[in-house]
């Protein structure tokens, strides 16, 4: 089994202890010859001095789903488009999990949803009441489709949510650039609608059989709905299990979905104190592994093809992470 390499001390980079996991590029063939490792900080990896470059017309309708429930398409929604939104870019999430959805309460938007997308498409309010601006990202918009614990009704289905996604994209203020649609697991109805507008997917996944072979058959539909632009985030990845071989390697995964790496997330206890304060990873400072990762997740996905994946690793005992960062 392939695996990852050891932990690595970040203020003893070389060649040798390279931190930086280095991938196939975004949209190259799989079958592409090993890259060479890339060499470099993570400063300038994360490029905080500038802002990301949009690839791709706009708006960019991206569906993140995944197949098997609770791998971390909701995390990943709520945390690339905030992401998005801080670099300037106009984002509409929309929570596509009917009955269960979840979006709104770790963007801690909860208290704001006042209508749904139903009641739009029932004429009972307009599409910018249904909208709920984010309090600390105002270019960062919530949608979602009902409210909790509520069935998807017969009515509802992909036409409706293209018939959704042609209204934000006409709206007086004008398109977003980014439409996220955060997708309910499962491959059945509610799947099926959230996949219909999209134009690309970001496909969650974790290390292990299970996830990888819903993983698998979902690659499958998107195809087949016409979607060829997916990318990947392996999510919960723990590099001491891999080193242990008690987990996949994100090589292995890479090799048994052949799908392009948009992200590697470690797994984070702090994913889940985040999910409980309703407040996304990425705007945590001092920043934390997991919301760095979650980062440049989403300048890839705005750039297209422009970084090679990284895994940001925890700094062995003696130093801690942040002094990494000057802190
Ligand atoms: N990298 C991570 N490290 C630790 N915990 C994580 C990580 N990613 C997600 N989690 C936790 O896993 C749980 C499920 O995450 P999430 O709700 O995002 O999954 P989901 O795929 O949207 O689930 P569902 O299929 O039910 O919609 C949450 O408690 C979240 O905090
Ligand atoms: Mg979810």
């Amino acid at each position: 089994m392939l695996s990852l390499k050891p932990p690595f001390s970040p203020h003893s980079l070389s060649p040798s202890n390279n931190p930086f996991f280095s991938f196939k590029p975004l949209l190259k063939p799989y079958f592409s010859p090993p890259q060479k490792p890339h060499f470099t900080s993570i400063k300038s990896l994360l490029q905080y001095n500038r802002k990301p470059e949009l690839a791709g017309t706009t708006p960019r309708v991206v569906v993140i789903t995944s197949g098997k429930g609770g791998v971390g398409k909701t995390t990943t929604t709520a945390n690339i488009g905030i992401s998005l939104a801080r670099h300037g870019f106009s984002v509409v999430a929309i929570d596509a999990d009917v009955g269960l959805r979840n979006l709104d309460l770790l963007l801690g938007l909860e208290n704001r949803v006042n209508y749904t997308a139903l009641e739009v498409l029932n004429g009972d309010c307009r599409l910018d009441q249904a909208l709920v601006r984010d309090k600390r990202w105002s270019h960062f918009e919530l949608l979602c489709i009902s409210k909790p614990r509520s069935k998807l009704p017969l009515g509802f289905g992909g036409k409706a949510l293209i018939w959704l996604v042609d209204a934000l994209k006409h709206r007086n203020e004008g398109s977003p650039d980014f439409i996220i649609i955060d997708c309910p697991a499962g491959i059945d109805a509610g799947f099926i609608t959230a996949i219909t507008p999209a134009n690309e997917a970001i496909l969650v996944t974790t290390p292990d059989i299970t996830a990888l072979r819903d993983a698998d058959r979902v690659t499958g539909l998107l195809e087949c709905d016409g979607i060829k632009d997916i990318k990947m985030i392996v999510n919960r990845v723990r590099t001491d299990m891999i080193q242990g071989e008690d987990m996949m390697s994100v090589l292995d995964v890479q090799e048994m979905l052949g799908l392009a790496l948009l992200g590697v997330i470690p797994d984070d206890t702090e994913v889940i104190r985040s999910t409980n304060r309703g407040y996304p990873l990425v705007l945590n400072k001092p920043p934390t592994l997991a919301g760095l990762a979650f980062e440049q997740a989403a300048w890839r996905l705005v750039e297209q093809d422009s970084m090679t994946a990284v895994m940001v690793e925890e700094e062995p005992k003696k130093r801690g992470f942040f002094s990494f960062f000057g802190g």
